[in-house]
């Protein structure tokens, strides 16, 4: 019987030894470990040994499991490693394959449309002119013909950041860099000037479809020595052509304290054509931007002399334009950061 034990055991061995596949590993199992298998035969005959062989054998007969079993788990982690080199070995990292997809960002729509804009400007000899978004009182207002106390600020209701004695706030409108563009580039009154001033504008609004509390706009200073109301009229209709396409532009008077005389420009409706709709409230025409002549006082506060020098401004909200272009509904979508919008664009 013990021998019986000792060679089952080696015969089980030597067999496990050759196993490398799942299914021989199975059938190994239940040739020796299984219910039926050649242990459980070898155990059964334990009954049929007289009384003084059989503690030896059971003993004998359990260590044999034992050792079957540990062998069987062994190999099965041998197995595995085996099967990992293979791979490994065998189908080598493939370099080649396409990677995961990156998404692509893409521009703001706000950013295009300025982009579009700096082009048709750019394309007609203006230049881009990088004004500060934090103005000051005197900036923002005063050099522009609004004194404190002027009723034209209520209009341009702000975000004030210091109440220090020149008082510190977010510009209302890209004007301001009017002042700081003549200061700049104009060498004391003597040089003339073509830029646009894109950028950040703040208001303290009420927020709606229509107004937010911050909005891009586009500014436009041209200083000469003959320039004008007709250079401001063909340069502005150029202009609404390059952008709008072939469209009426009409013009008429208006009012801001820092230009004179002034004037809004309108562009026949791009959502109807001039026909009529909700979007240009039937009257065939969308308000596109403010105008003027630069005001004498602004000139002079720029450094020209206003017996020689002239020049025309305006400024429009670049949002709108956009929203037009686009059929946007609600200018609140631009700020929202929500992405099922942007990614319209
Ligand atoms: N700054 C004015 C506004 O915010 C627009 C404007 C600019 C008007 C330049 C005339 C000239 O409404």
């Amino acid at each position: 019987m013990l021998d019986e034990l000792n060679q089952l055991k080696d015969d089980a061995l030597e067999q496990l030894a050759h196993i490398w596949d799942d299914a021989t590993l199975e059938e190994w199992r239940v040739k020796f470990l299984g219910r039926n298998g050649a242990l459980a035969e070898a155990m059964t005959k334990n009954g049929t040994l007289s009384k003084e062989e059989r503690p030896a054998a059971g003993k004998l007969a359990n260590e044999t499991k034992l050792a079957l079993e540990s062998a069987f788990q062994a190999k099965i982690g041998a197995m595995k490693q085996r099967a990992l080199f293979e791979s490994l070995e065998s189908e080598p990292l493939d370099v080649t394959l396409p990677g995961r997809p990156v998404k692509r960002g893409r521009l703001h729509p706000a950013t295009s449309n300025l982009r579009e804009l700096y082009r048709h400007w750019g394309d007609m000899g203006f230049q881009v002119f990088r004004s500060r978004e934090v103005e000051s009182d005197e900036t923002n207002f005063q050099l522009l013909n609004i004194p404190p106390h002027h009723p034209a600020r209520d209009n341009w209701s702000t975000f004030y950041i210091a109440d220090t004695n020149q008082r510190v706030l977010l510009r209302t409108h890209t004007s301001p860099g009017q002042i700081r563009a003549m200061r700049e580039l104009g060498q004391n009154g003597t040089q003339p000037i073509r830029v646009i001033l894109p950028g950040m504008c703040y208001r303290y609004e009420q927020v709606s479809a229509r107004y937010d509390i911050q909005f891009n706009q586009l500014e436009g200073l041209a200083i000469g020595r003959n320039i004008t109301f007709a250079d401001l009229k063909g340069t502005l209709t150029e202009f609404a052509h390059r952008m709008y396409g072939d469209r009426p532009v009409r013009f008429y008077g208006d009012h801001f304290p820092f230009t004179e005389p002034s004037a809004q420009m309108d562009v026949g409706c791009i959502i109807c054509d001039g026909a009529g709709c909700a979007i240009c409230k039937y009257t065939g025409y969308l308000e596109i931007l403010g105008s003027g002549m630069v005001h004498p006082q602004v000139l002079r506060n720029g450094g020209y002399d206003p017996n020689e020098w002239s020049g025309f401004a305006f400024g429009m909200g670049t949002e709108r334009v956009a929203m037009l272009k686009h059929r946007i509904e609600d200018i609140r979508y631009f700020w929202g950061n929500d992405l099922r919008f942007l990614e319209q664009f």
